[in-house]
């Protein structure tokens, strides 16, 4: 039987990226829908739902993906509810590539650092990416610094993601307005990661100079200028006077490995779910 790919993308236009993907994934057949909400995306849930039976289910899933993190994230939801007993297929959320992104960059700073117990600093820990870097780090036992323009937002990212961590694990928010404040959010930090917005830099030169504990430094933004001072975009583990380096690119490698084999994975079953933790759990494999 086909496999078949039901693409639901928020956006009016359904993304070509997430399109050559599903087809480098060896989807047989890829139906794609723009501007679909979850007013509206019932009708295409049920499509997916009543049309193969049982086992032959599996031959059907649903991805969801679009710019705006949040209404994929209403959308999830809304497909989940729809879905009753076991008449359900499998799905994948990663919005503007922030599961598979968020998962790359922590499973690349894993090859370096253990996790548990380590120090981690989250630049623009607020953004899709962002959050999600906390959240696997929090669940991997690292003492998480989120960092955000605005303390409150950073606040509201922390206590939102307790319900992750794992035992060892702490979340403490900054918003380092100085370059003081700055120095001073950077301090015993082992791992940074930047997910900041495209063309913002976050850690000058000046104060990355002073983190005197950093082992691994994680940049996923590739629009210059870059997010971490000195860091290329194509920097791949790259060894800089002893901090391990990894640019936007040098993770999208993974980012990409992962994204294909979540797609894959997806026709193995009707019942599996792919968000954040999934997601990762799909990496472990790959990294
Ligand atoms: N390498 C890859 O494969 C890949 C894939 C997807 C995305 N990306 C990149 O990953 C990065 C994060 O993506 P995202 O969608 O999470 O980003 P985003 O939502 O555009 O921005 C993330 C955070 O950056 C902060 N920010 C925005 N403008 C800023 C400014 N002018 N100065 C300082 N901080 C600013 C904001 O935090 P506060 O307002 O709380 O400060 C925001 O929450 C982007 O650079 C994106 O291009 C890379």
């Amino acid at each position: 039987m086909k496999n078949i790919l039901i693409q639901l993308d928020t956006d009016p236009q359904p993304s070509v990226f997430d399109r050559v993907v599903a087809v480098d994934s060896d989807v047989d057949h890829l139906f794609s829908y723009g501007g679909v909400t979850p007013e509206t995306v019932e009708p295409l849930v049920h499509g997916a739902m009543f049309t193969r039976g049982g086992a032959d289910l599996a031959h059907t899933a649903i991805f969801i993906g679009g710019s705006n993190v949040k209404a994929g994230e209403a959308l999830l939801a809304k497909v989940s509810n729809t879905f009753f007993g076991p008449v359900r297929v499998s799905v994948m959320m990663d919005s503007n590539g922030s599961n598979t992104t968020a998962a790359a960059a922590v499973l690349s700073a894993r090859k370096h650092l253990p996790l548990p117990g380590a120090e981690a600093l989250v630049l623009a820990g607020t953004g899709p990416v962002g959050v999600r870097a906390a959240q696997l780090l929090a669940a991997e036992g690292a003492r998480v610094r989120v960092a955000s323009r605005s303390l409150d937002r950073a606040r509201a990212v922390c206590d939102d993601l307790q319900k992750h961590a794992a035992a060892g694990a702490t979340l403490t928010p900054y918003a380092p307005a100085t370059s003081a404040e700055l120095q001073a959010a950077c301090a015993g930090v082992q791992l940074v990661i930047a997910a900041g917005a495209a063309g913002v830099e976050l850690l000058p030169a000046d104060v990355r100079q002073t983190m005197r504990d950093l082992k691994v430094a994680i940049d996923v933004n590739a629009v210059p200028p870059v997010g971490i001072a000195g860091i290329s975009s194509r920097d791949k583990a790259v060894d800089q006077a002893g901090v391990i380096c990894y640019g936007a690119f040098g993770v999208g490698g993974l980012k990409m490995k992962i994204h294909k084999a979540a797609v894959r994975k997806l026709f193995e079953s009707n019942s599996q779910v792919f968000d954040t933790a999934g997601i990762y759990q799909i990496g472990e494999t790959l990294a």
